[in-house]
C-alpha cells in the first residue's frame, strides 16, 4: 500500500520550536519525529511514501532524502502556497492508485493497518477514518458511528452537553482515488472540515474504524513534552538499537555519565552522542538529552527535553520544561513548567 503524509502546516502551536524546523521533523526522542511514523509504517509493509509539503521543505529533504536509509521510497510533492489538507490530497491525485493510507504528519501512532484496511474493505468503504478515544471530547472532532461503523455525524468540538460518543478522527484515513473528485483543484481546502462532511451529505459510504494503539497528537508544547515522557516510560516502544544502558540511563555513542549523576522515579533518561552529564546532576522522571548537551555540576531535571547543544548551568533547576538548540542556561537559573525557550536562548545567571 502507499501512504500519503500532510506535513505542510506551519506549527504555530509549537512555536518557538518550529521556527527553525518544520513539526514532523523536530526530534522526538533524538530522532525527527517523523522518522518513528516511517519505520512503523515500513514494518507493516508500505514502501512508497509521498510527502506533502509546504513549511521549510529543505528540512524534509535534509533528513530523510529518497528513503533509502529507511527502506523506503519517499518523493515530495511541495506546495508554493498553503492547499490546506484536502488540497494537498487533490494535488496528488496521481499517486493514488487503490486504497491510499492518508496520514498527518503530526500524529505519534501505533495503527493497526492490516485490521484497519480489513475493515475498510469489508464494508466498501468509500473513506474509512480511524478513530481513537479520549476521555475529553469538547477539545476535538467528534466521529459518530452507526451499528454497523458506518459514520453517522461528524461534531466539531461539542459542548459537554453535545457529547454523544467518545470517538474523535486519528488523522489516519483509506481514501479510494473516486473520493478526491469532490475537491476543487488548486484551492485551499480541508479533507476534514469540507470533503468528508460533503461525502456524508450525498450519502457515499464512510467508515469509523477504532483504533486501540497509542495515539497522541504531538502538535502543541504540552504533547510534545508529553510524547517523551511517554516514549521514555515505555508507553510507546523506542527504537534502542546502539544505546548502552546504564540503570535509567541511556547512552548514545560518545555520551560520558558520571558515575555520581542519579535517577530517581519512573521513566529514563536519553543521552544523545556527544552529551555529557558532570557530577552531582539529578535527574527525576523522564527527560531527553540531544546531541552535544552538557549538564553541569549539581543540575536537577524533571521531565523535560533538551535539544542539541544546549548548556545546563550548574545547580539549575529544570521542571517540565523544553529547551531549544544551543540554549545557555546560567549557573542557578529555574525553568519552570510549560517553558519552552527557543533556539540559541540565553539565561544569565540566577534567572528565574
Ligand atoms: P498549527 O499551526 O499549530 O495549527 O499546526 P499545523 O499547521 O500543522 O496544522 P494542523 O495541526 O491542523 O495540521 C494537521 C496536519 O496537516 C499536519 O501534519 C500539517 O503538517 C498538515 N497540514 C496542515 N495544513 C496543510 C497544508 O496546507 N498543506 C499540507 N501539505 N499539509 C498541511
Amino acid at each position: 500500500m502507499r501512504a500519503l503524509i500532510l506535513t505542510g502546516g506551519l506549527g504555530t502551536r509549537l512555536r518557538p520550536l518550529t521556527l527553525a524546523l518544520p513539526k514532523p521533523v523536530l526530534p522526538v526522542v533524538n530522532r525527527p519525529f517523523l522518522e518513528h511514523q516511517l519505520l512503523d509504517l515500513r514494518r507493516q509493509g508500505v514502501r512508497e511514501v509521498l510527502l506533502a509539503t509546504g513549511y521549510k521543505p529543505k528540512a524534509f529533504a535534509k533528513a530523510f532524502g529518497n528513503g533509502h536509509r529507511l527502506g523506503l521510497k519517499l518523493r515530495y510533492a511541495h506546495e508554493t502556497r498553503p492547499l490546506g489538507t484536502g488540497g494537498a490530497v487533490r494535488q496528488a491525485l496521481s499517486f493514488f492508485k487503490g486504497t491510499t493510507l492518508v496520514l498527518n504528519g503530526d500524529v505519534l501512532q501505533r495503527l493497526d493497518l492490516a485490521s484497519f484496511r480489513k475493515r475498510h474493505l469489508d464494508v466498501r468503504a468509500e473513506v474509512s477514518i480511524a478513530l481513537t478515544r479520549v476521555a475529553d471530547p469538547t477539545q476535538f472532532g467528534l466521529v459518530e458511528t452507526n451499528g454497523r461503523g458506518l459514520v453517522k455525524r461528524f461534531l466539531e468540538k461539542p459542548s459537554p452537553e453535545e457529547v454523544t460518543c467518545d470517538t474523535i478522527n486519528a488523522g489516519a484515513y483509506l481514501i479510494e482515488p473516486s473520493a478526491l473528485d469532490l475537491i476543487p483543484p488548486g484551492v485551499l481546502y480541508s479533507i476534514e472540515r469540507g470533503l468528508f462532511p460533503e461525502l456524508l451529505k450525498r450519502g457515499r459510504r464512510m467508515a469509523g474504524w477504532v483504533s486501540n494503539g497509542y495515539w497522541l497528537d504531538i502538535g502543541t508544547l504540552d504533547k510534545y513534552l508529553q510524547a517523551h515522557v511517554d516514549g521514555l516510560g515505555g508507553a510507546w516502544p523506542l527504537p534502542l538499537a546502539g544505546l548502552r544502558h546504564k540503570g535509567a540511563f541511556l547512552l548514545d555513542h560518545g555520551a560520558r555519565l558520571s558515575p555520581r549523576a542519579s535517577h530517581e522515579g519512573r521513566g529514563r533518561v536519553l543521552l544523545g552522542p556527544g552529551t555529557t552529564v558532570e557530577a552531582g546532576a539529578r535527574f527525576s522522571g523522564s527527560v531527553c538529552l540531544g546531541a552535544d548537551v552538557r549538564v553541569a555540576p549539581g543540575a536537577a531535571l524533571n521531565d523535560c527535553v533538551v535539544l542539541d547543544g544546549a548548556r545546563i548551568g550548574a545547580e539549575s533547576r529544570l521542571d517540565r520544561c523544553l529547551v531549544g538548540r544551543n540554549v545557555r542556561i546560567g549557573a542557578g537559573s529555574v525553568v519552570g513548567p510549560g517553558r519552552a525557550l527557543g533556539d540559541g536562548s540565553r539565561l544569565t545567571p540566577f534567572s528565574r
